[in-house]
């Protein structure tokens, strides 16, 4: 396992489309240990792996809570419902947060680290880190669709 470095703002690859895995081979599953090492690393609730210069439709999730990380693969958002207005940074645009509106649920079904379709019910914090790594593999950027006036500096860390 290693620490990947971060694509960052101003990098133009964080605006590229991400690419469909067609096999979940040893190089992949290598690939998402360093995503999952790097987010922990930052401190970070997601990452996509656009995110570390790979253009490929994996995502890393961990809430820090009982279920652990999570792995998806490929995924696809089968329903939304609803909205909340949340605050949001991202790993690559660090020390820059704003408020956003994102949907209260999403329905997303994926393929997990060993091949198999998962479908997966988020509500809240997962809802919205789900729909915003969905964005980055499809080369969206939260600051783009940040509520204007909306935008804060954290400069203490
Ligand atoms: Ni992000």
């Amino acid at each position: 396992m290693a620490i990947r470095n971060l694509r960052l703002e101003g990098d133009s690859i964080l605006y590229k489309k991400s690419r469909e895995v067609e096999n979940i081979d040893e190089k992949t599953r290598e690939l998402i240990d360093d995503m999952i090492e790097t987010m922990h690393k930052y401190n970070g609730v997601g990452l996509a792996a656009v995110q570390v210069g790979i253009l490929k439709r994996i995502v890393v999730i961990d809430l820090y809570d009982d279920k652990g990380p999570i792995v998806l693969i490929n995924p696809r958002i089968l329903k939304t419902k609803g909205e909340q207005e949340v605050e949001e940074g991202c790993l690559s645009f660090p020390n820059k947060f704003a408020k956003i509106v994102r949907p209260a649920e999403v329905v997303v079904e994926y393929l997990d680290r060993n091949g198999k379709k998962v479908k997966l019910k988020a509500k809240e914090l997962l809802a919205q880190v789900v729909s915003h790594e969905l964005d980055h593999l499809e080369g969206e950027l939260f600051i783009d669709k940040i509520i204007p006036g909306t935008l804060e500096y954290n400069t203490e860390n």
